[in-house]
C-alpha cells in the first residue's frame, strides 16, 4: 500500500502547502467517518484479526493494537471516527484549549522531505473545549467506540500563567465524560510560557487540581479517567526526574514522551524557522527519553512513545525502550493513510516471532 501512496498520494498532497494538505486529509477522514458501513468494512480489513494479537492493556483500557494517532492532527475532533478504519489502535484528539483561538499567523507548518521532518508553530488553533464537547456528545462515547479516544488539553494563549490551572480544569470538566483518557499537554513549544508548566513548581499544583477533579468525578458516581502527562524532548534528565516525582506523588496514570523539539540537529542547524521539529530528527532523542523514564520508574509507569516513527524499526525501538503504546503524526505525512495499519501488522508479526 505504501507504494501507491509514494506513487500517487504523496505527489498529490505535496502539491499543496502543508496546512492545506492537512485540511484535505482531515476533510477526507471526516467524510469517511460519516459513512459507517464503509468504515465497518475497512475496520475489518485494517484492524488485526483477534487471532493475530492479544489486545494491548494500558492504564486499564484495551487497545486493539499499539499504534495511535498523535495529538495535533485532529484538533477539533472531526476526523477520529475514521481512525480505526485506517488501522489505528487509538487516537488522541486536540490539543484543545478552554477557549477557541486562531493560532499563529500562516504559514506555520513546513515540510522537509529530504529529512522526513516537519516544523510547525500552529499555536493551538482550535475551536475550544465547549465546541468539542458539543461535537463529541453527538457521537459514540467511551466504551462504545472501535478504539479508545484520548483528549489532549492545553492552555488558552490569553490565559495568564497564574490562571493556567483554572483553564485546564475548565476543559477537563467539559470533556472528561467524553474521553477514554486525558492527556495534559505542557510541552508544545508554540504557546508562550506553556513549557514552564513542566517545572515542578507549576506542574505540581496543576496536576494536583486535575487529580482532585478526577477524584470528585468518582465521588459523584462517574468513571475516573486515566490522566497522562505529555512532555517535551528538550527537558534535561534532572527536569524529567522532578516531573516523575510529581507524577509518582500524585499517582498520575502515565506519560507521553515526547512532543516536538526546539533543537535543530544536523541539517536543521541553519534552518531559520521557529517552531517544533518532528519526524526523523526527533527519533533518537524521544527514544532516549522513553528509555530513561522506563529505567527510572522500573518499568512501572505506563509510557506512550512518540517521535520520529517512520518504519517498523523506529516503532519497535520505542516498545523495546519501555513504551507500551506508540503514536505518530509526521509518519502519516510521509508514509500515507495506511501506515498505522502496516505498522500494527508488522509489530504483531514481530511479537509472534519472539
Ligand atoms: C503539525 C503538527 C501539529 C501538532 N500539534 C500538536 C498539538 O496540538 N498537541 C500536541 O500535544 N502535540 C502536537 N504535535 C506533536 C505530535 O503529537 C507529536 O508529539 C510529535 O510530532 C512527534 O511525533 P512525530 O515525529 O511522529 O510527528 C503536533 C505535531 C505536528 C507535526
Amino acid at each position: 500500500m505504501a507504494r501507491y501512496y509514494d506513487a500517487f498520494g504523496k505527489p498529490f498532497f505535496f502539491k499543496f502547502d502543508p496546512e492545506h494538505a492537512h485540511a484535505l486529509a482531515v476533510s477526507g477522514m471526516t467524510w469517511l467517518g460519516r459513512v459507517r458501513p464503509l468504515c465497518a468494512i475497512l475496520e475489518r480489513l485494517h484492524q488485526l484479526p483477534p487471532s493475530a494479537h492479544a489486545p494491548v492493556d494500558f492504564c486499564g483500557l484495551q487497545f486493539p493494537n499499539a499504534v495511535g494517532l498523535a495529538a495535533g492532527f485532529d484538533k477539533n475532533g472531526t476526523a477520529w471516527p475514521a481512525a480505526a478504519a485506517l488501522g489505528f489502535g487509538h487516537v488522541e484528539i486536540g490539543t484543545v484549549a478552554r477557549y477557541g483561538q486562531e493560532g499563529n499567523p500562516r504559514p506555520r507548518v513546513f515540510r522537509y522531505p529530504s529529512e522526513e521532518a516537519v516544523i510547525n508553530r500552529m499555536g493551538f488553533n482550535n475551536e475550544g473545549a465547549e465546541a468539542l464537547a458539543r461535537r463529541l456528545a453527538r457521537l459514540p462515547g467511551p466504551g462504545r467506540r472501535a478504539i479508545p479516544l484520548g483528549i489532549n488539553l492545553g492552555k488558552t494563549k490569553v490565559t495568564p500563567m497564574a490562571k493556567a490551572t483554572e483553564d485546564y480544569l475548565g476543559s477537563f470538566a467539559l470533556l472528561a465524560d467524553h474521553a477514554d483518557y486525558v492527556a495534559i499537554n505542557v510541552s508544545s513549544p508554540n504557546t508562550p510560557g506553556l513549557r514552564e508548566l513542566q517545572d515542578a513548581a507549576w506542574l505540581e499544583p496543576l496536576l494536583r487540581a486535575l487529580v482532585e477533579a478526577n477524584a470528585a468525578r468518582v465521588a459523584a458516581g462517574k468513571p475516573r479517567r486515566p490522566l497522562l502527562l505529555k512532555i517535551a524532548p528538550d527537558l534535561t534528565f534532572g527536569q524529567i526526574d522532578a516531573a516523575l516525582t510529581v507524577i509518582a506523588t500524585l499517582g498520575l496514570d502515565g506519560i507521553i514522551a515526547t512532543n516536538t523539539t526546539l533543537a535543530r540537529p544536523g541539517f536543521f542547524h541553519d534552518v531559520d524557522q521557529a517552531g517544533g521539529l518532528s519526524g526523523r530528527p526527533l527519533r533518537r532523542r524521544s527514544t532516549e527519553i522513553v528509555k530513561y523514564i522506563a529505567r527510572a520508574t522500573n518499568g512501572r509507569l505506563p509510557i506512550i512513545g512518540v517521535g520520529g516513527i517512520l518504519d517498523e524499526a523506529s516503532a519497535a525501538e520505542k516498545l523495546d525502550a519501555g513504551a507500551t503504546l506508540v503514536q505518530l503524526y509526521t509518519g502519516l505525512i510521509y508514509r500515507g493513510p495506511l501506515f498505522a495499519r502496516d505498522l500494527a501488522f508488522a509489530l504483531a508479526a514481530r511479537q509472534q516471532k519472539f
